[in-house]
This record gives structure tokens, sequence and C-alpha cells, in this order.
């Protein structure tokens, strides 16, 4: 396993994060043996939010690791909220409190090491999220603080009334999903990816010491489907197979490489379940592709160099 710093938190880090957003579509069992495996591999970061699976994940998930004061010391533990599910965002002091000690009951733990906020709320008052930061903080509930789906300009803006530093931004980056490479490369021109969706949010976290964590790894559009295998990404595929075959590994540990090669030390967020999976991906720590491959294999995606 390969580490990284996880923002300006302090903390050390598995390059791989666990996502647990599909957890609860397992079986006990077999969410058993997948959390398990996945401590054997030296992943023992947990991403969870309170709506996935209506709070069956985070349930699941510690029923499945036996959570204990000991084994809650052995693991990393991050939750997002601010989500009311088909309904609206909500990042007020009371909906951030009551998620908190939700989350916290279902994970059965009495701290998370980091709380981020799931998605922008058009109606955020941020001298209320730093009301909620601090009493989670004092309070022993939250460690460490960070963001997900927020472009810099929001993060200002919580950073001009929060005390904590935003330690992550969890965002959709993959092969097939890399706006915030490309509006860094195609930069004033008229091409479809030289627009800036995300306000330049790869050099602003650079900049900042954030982390990116990287959700929806090997999957196009929004939930569309994997581009591993898949009949809409052929050129993709070959140079991806090409390279698994030269360093005798799976199409999934070189995707995984790809976003590990690049310099911001990402952290990626995989959304797998089974262990062999997790297994071909947390192989990827040990690849550092060179830089004609990580652009041979950005071009194969579709993307352009102008
Ligand atoms: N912040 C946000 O807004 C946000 C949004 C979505 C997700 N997330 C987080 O990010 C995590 C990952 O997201 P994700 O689940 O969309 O990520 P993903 O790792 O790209 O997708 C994993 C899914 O693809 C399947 N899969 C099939 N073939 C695969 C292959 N060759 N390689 C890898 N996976 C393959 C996996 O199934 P198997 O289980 O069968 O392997 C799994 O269901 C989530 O668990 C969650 O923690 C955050």
């Amino acid at each position: 396993m390969k580490y990284i710093e996880l923002g300006k938190s302090g903390m050390e880090v598995p390059a791989i994060a666990v996502g647990c957003m599909s957890i609860g579509d397992r079986t006990f069992a077999e969410a058993e043996h997948f959390v398990q495996s996945a401590l054997e591999m030296g992943c023992n970061f947990f991403e969870h939010a309170d709506i996935y699976g209506a709070g069956r994940c985070e349930r699941m998930f510690a029923d499945a690791i036996h959570m204990s004061p000991s084994v809650r010391e052995k693991i990393i533990l991050q939750s997002k909220c601010g989500i009311v599910s088909g309904v609206m965002y909500d990042f007020s002091k009371e909906h951030i409190l009551s998620s908190v000690d939700g989350i916290l009951s279902r994970l059965k733990t009495d701290y998370l090491d980091v709380l981020a906020l799931h998605r922008p709320d058009a109606l955020v008052e941020p001298e209320e999220v730093a009301e909620a930061f601090d009493i989670l903080q004092a309070s022993g509930k939250v460690r460490h603080f960070g963001v997900s789906n927020h472009k810099s300009a929001q993060i200002k803006l919580l950073e001009k009334y929060i005390k904590q530093p935003i330690v992550c931004d969890q965002l959709q980056f993959s092969l097939t999903n890399a706006g915030m490479i490309q509006s860094g490369m195609e930069v004033n021109m008229e091409t479809p990816g030289a627009a800036d969706r995300d306000d330049s949010i790869l050099d602003f976290c650079r900049l900042n010491d954030i982390t990116i964590q990287t959700w929806s790894p090997f999957r196009y559009g929004f939930f569309e489907g994997i581009f591993i295998g898949s009949d809409k990404y052929p050129e993709l595929n070959k140079v991806l197979n090409e390279l698994a075959e030269k360093y005798a590994v799976s199409a999934t540990t070189i995707a995984a490489a790809w976003i590990l090669r690049h310099p911001a030390k990402m952290q990626l967020v995989s959304g797998t379940t089974k262990a062999f999976r997790l297994a071909e991906i947390v192989k990827a720590t040990e690849i550092t592709l060179t830089r004609e491959e990580w652009y041979r294999l950005y071009l194969a995606a579709g993307h352009i160099l102008p």
C-alpha cells in the first residue's frame, strides 16, 4: 500500500480508500468477507455517507467489521452529510449536527476521522457551518473536515468562516471523466474540453494542500456504466489491455494507476464490494506509469492534446 497525507490533517492515509456506497446491497457474509479482506490488504480507510442505502450501508459496515474499541483504533472513518435524498441539500447547523449523531450511532463509534459536506447547498450559511464544525470538533465527534463536489470559490466561502482546514474535496474523476484535466490543457480554446466546469479545482486543491478524493474511478458518464471492457471505449480498452499485459496486471489496475500517477497525489475512492477486485486496485500502488503511457491512455480515452 502507498500512503499519502490527507490535506493538512497530519494523517497518513492509504492511497486507496474503500467506498462503502454499495456494501448494503451485499449479504452480511459477503460484506464481512469484503471488509475483513480489505483490512488484510492494508485498506483501512472506509468512506461512507449517511444517505448510502438510507443508512443501511453504515450499519452493515459496522457489523461486518466487528466494530469495537480495538477495531476502531485500527481504521480511519469518513462519512458525508448534507443531502436529504430527493428533497433538498441542507448545510444548516441543526442538520449537520443531527446527521453526525445518526452516522456515529450507525457506525457504532463515538468519532469520525473525517466529515465531508456531500454536495454544495445553494442556501448555505457559512457561519452556521462554522458553528457546527466548532461544536463537532470540541465534542470530539469529528477530527477533520472536508467537502465533496465543491468548486474553488465554494471552498473559499466556507474557509472565510470556519477555523478548521478543509482537508479533502471528493470529486468524480476517471480516465473518461477527466474534465478537471481537460480544461487545464485546452485553455482558451473553443473545444468542448476547454469548459471550466469546476473553477479550476485541481489547481486550487494543489495550491491549498487539499486532497482530491476521486469517486467513480471506473465509471463513465453519471453512473452510465463501467468503461473497462465497454464497447463504447474500444481504443481505451486496447491500450489498457496492452499496458496490463506489459505490467502483468489487469486493465482495472492500469486504470487505477492512471489516477495515482497524477502528481496531485489523489486518493482513489474505490466502489467495488469484491475482494479480488480491490486487490487489483491496490496493485496499482506498485506501478508508476511513464509519462508517455499516462498521455497515451488520456488520448485513448478520447481527450485531445491541442
Ligand atoms: N461524493 C459523491 O458524490 C460520490 C458519488 C458516488 C460515489 N461516491 C463514493 O465513491 C465510491 C466509489 O464510487 P463508485 O462505486 O461509483 O466507483 P467505481 O469503483 O468506479 O465503481 C465500482 C462499481 O463498478 C463495478 N465494476 C465492474 N467492473 C469493474 C471493474 N473492472 N473495475 C472496477 N469496478 C468494476 C463494481 O462492482 P463489483 O462490486 O462487482 O466489483 C462496482 O459496483 C463510492 O463507494 C462512494 O464511497 C461518492
